[in-house]
């Protein structure tokens, strides 16, 4: 089933974000915490290895699918309604081969941009973990995915990209993202990838440790250095 967004709305102000760090860094914390997303809002997962099954998300129980046409179902249902869900995506057995998991990640992807609608009252947040599984070139996202960065916004969809790794990722998402967490990173490619875009010095962000950040608002210059506590 292809399914297509309705309602374009160009004077819909909505800015995805990139969040990237080594394992351990903070990424799935941030996603929580940076306030990006309220625990009333409608939100998809892209999960593949099912950190989010039987679990929740800001308090909410999040309900897991291991069949693309049940997760459609779910979010189709719930995207009639104007309330809250939390909807991941986790296949039973999922593909060990990066061609077929990105396949597989399409195909999701497709399932979340048909939910678009510009005149919807809920923006629909897509969660989409451990991208650089799923991507396949530094350059130019060539995809329904690279479509969900580019033209989600006027459909309402806020995509939340998370990333172990800087430098392989395409430069849709980091163009594209005009929030960036950026936390503790191992290599020196990574860290080059987005220092200048953050006009931060590479050393500062070699020196950040688990759980410390930098992250960038929109605009220029909109820059602060962060720490999660619990
Ligand atoms: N509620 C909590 N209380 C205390 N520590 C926590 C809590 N939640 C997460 N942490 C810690 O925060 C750290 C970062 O966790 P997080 O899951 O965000 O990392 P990540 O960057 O998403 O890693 P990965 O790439 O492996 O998914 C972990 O060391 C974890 O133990
Ligand atoms: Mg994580």
């Amino acid at each position: 089933m292809s399914l297509s967004p309705i309602n374009p709305n160009d004077r819909l102000n909505i800015t995805h974000a990139l969040y990237a760090g080594a394992t351990g860094s903070g990424k799935s914390v941030a996603t929580r915490k940076m306030k990006l997303i309220k625990a009333t809002d409608q939100v998809v997962f892209w999960d593949l290895y099912g950190q989010y099954k039987g679990g929740e998300f800001l308090g909410r129980t999040v309900r897991t699918y291991s069949t693309l046409k049940g997760f459609l179902m779910a979010v189709h249902a719930g995207r009639k309604t104007k309330q809250g869900f939390k909807i991941a995506f986790t296949p039973n057995n999922p593909p060990k081969d990066k061609s077929s998991i990105r396949k597989l990640f399409l195909e999701a992807c497709a399932i979340v941009w048909g939910m678009g609608n510009g005149f919807h009252p809920k923006t629909l947040h897509f969660i989409a973990e451990e991208i650089n599984r799923v991507t396949v070139s530094s350059g130019d996202e060539d995809s329904i995915y690279g479509e969900l960065l580019e033209a989600g916004r006027k459909f309402n969809i806020m995509v939340h990209s998370v990333s172990q790794r800087l430098a392989p990722i395409p430069n849709t998402v980091i163009s594209m993202s005009g929030y960036k967490w950026i936390g503790c990173q191992n290599l020196v490619s990574d860290v080059e990838r987005v220092a200048k875009e953050l006009q931060v010095k590479a050393a500062d962000i070699m020196a950040l440790n688990k759980l410390e950040y930098y992250f960038k608002g929109e605009g220029f210059g909109n820059v602060r250095k962060g720490k999660f506590r619990f």
